[in-house]
């Protein structure tokens, strides 16, 4: 058999949804996996009903839907302040997972750095690769998940960096940047002529005091951010498939290509549904909020009396657990007994963090009271796996 690519050989499978095979083969209740076990609002879905008749059913515009891009901008700008121009501003892709891979090819030449905070979501590692470039880290350091300045400048001044990667809100380790540190990012970001990509599909899960700012924003970055973001969490959708990118229109220029090479582009009913949800008034990221608040409550609460530690999540919707006490050096091992045994499922922290850190779990709660009483239920009996 001829070679295949080098480029490609140093991937592994992608842990978390190994993680979720594992919990399908023990019985475990999956909180690796995030995505939600609840329905989208209905309005979305009756929609799509109407659309499955109506359609459309054949190839949107590229780049996207017009509709869906009007509506895109206007929500944008009711949230952010900033102005966006549908037709030179805005990329539709499939999900925000297309969008980056966009972003990452559109900015960087073989051999480019990308800065990533480390702990990171995993296709960070794999888009730095597939588009050329080497992805250097900078550490988030638990358990406040703060960054030192210095290593930051250190890594954003390197000869060859091209962009930062911010994921904000953060998947995993729920830190949601404050305006100072997005100020300190934007200044180096500036200082050393870098772009700035932003992972923001968290946007809207939050909880209270903690507010999204939004890197575009602030002065001097519009030209330099380019936002990457999906209606995958938003509007409990994760399937469909549905991200975008927004930048300046010589960005969105080189994106627009890549996009169309890569996929042509999102699916046109679903995006002709979804104008619905992206519509919605401020009730419904109101009435998300307080749902994400919920669930995390309950779910926090039931780990604190479970005797568990871990740090509190600011936005989105995963926490990360101290393992420390059960006595292994081997976080995947013991997700693979937390399945087995505990009949849970989880993500071991090591696959997040460039770091050695393996005394971490990511559980995720986006799931129904029932769900998460019934892993809760069976996580008080956790300390079986104490060594
Ligand atoms: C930080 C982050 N970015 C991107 C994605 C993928 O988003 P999408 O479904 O829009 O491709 C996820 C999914 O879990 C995520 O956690």
């Amino acid at each position: 058999m001829p070679a295949l690519s080098t480029r490609t050989e140093t991937f592994t499978d992608s842990v978390i949804r190994r993680m979720t095979r594992v919990s399908d083969e023990y019985g475990a209740i999956n909180l690796s996996q995030g995505f939600p076990d609840f329905d989208p609002p209905k309005a979305i879905t009756d929609r799509l009903a109407e659309v499955a008749k109506t359609g459309p059913h054949q190839y949107a515009l590229t780049w996207g839907a017009k509709n869906f891009r009007d509506a895109l901008a206007r929500k944008q700008e009711h949230f952010s302040g900033m102005k966006v121009d549908p037709e030179k501003e805005i990329v539709v892709t499939c999900g925000s997972t297309e969008a980056m891979m966009a972003a990452m090819m559109s900015v960087c030449n073989p051999g480019d750095k990308v800065v990533v905070f480390s702990p990171f979501y995993e296709n960070y590692g794999a888009d730095a690769i597939l588009s050329g470039a080497e992805p250097i880290y900078v550490p988030l350091k638990p358990p406040t998940f703060t960054f030192d300045v210095d290593e930051l400048e250190a890594a954003m001044k390197q000869p060859g960096t091209r962009a930062l990667i911010l994921c904000n809100p953060s998947n995993p380790c729920g830190k949601v940047f404050t305006r100072e540190e997005m100020q300190i990012i934007a200044d180096l970001a500036i200082r050393y002529d870098l772009f700035v990509i932003t992972d923001e599909v968290y946007e809207h899960i939050l909880y209270k005091p903690h507010t999204h700012v939004y890197m575009s924003t602030l002065p001097g970055m519009k030209e330099r951010t380019i936002i990457c973001n999906s209606l995958s969490k938003t509007y409990s959708i994760t399937g469909w498939r549905l991200g975008y990118v927004i930048a300046c229109p010589e960005v969105i220029e080189r994106v627009k290509k890549v996009h169309d090479f890569l996929t042509v582009g999102a699916a046109a009913p679903l995006m002709e549904a979804a104008v619905v949800g992206l519509n919605f008034d401020d009730t419904y990221y109101q009435w998300l909020q307080e749902k994400y608040t919920h669930m995390r409550n309950l779910f926090l609460d039931g780990l604190k009396s479970a005797g568990l530690s871990f740090v509190e999540p600011q936005g989105a919707y995963y926490v990360l657990v101290d393992i420390s006490e059960f006595g292994y050096t081997d976080d995947e091992q013991f997700c693979i007994d937390l399945a087995k045994e505990v009949g849970v499922g989880a993500v071991p922290g090591s696959s997040f963090f460039r770091e050695d850190v393996n005394h971490l779990i990511r559980l995720h709660f986006a799931k129904q009271d029932e769900t998460l009483l019934a892993a809760l239920d069976r996580l008080s009996d956790i300390r079986r796996l104490k060594k």
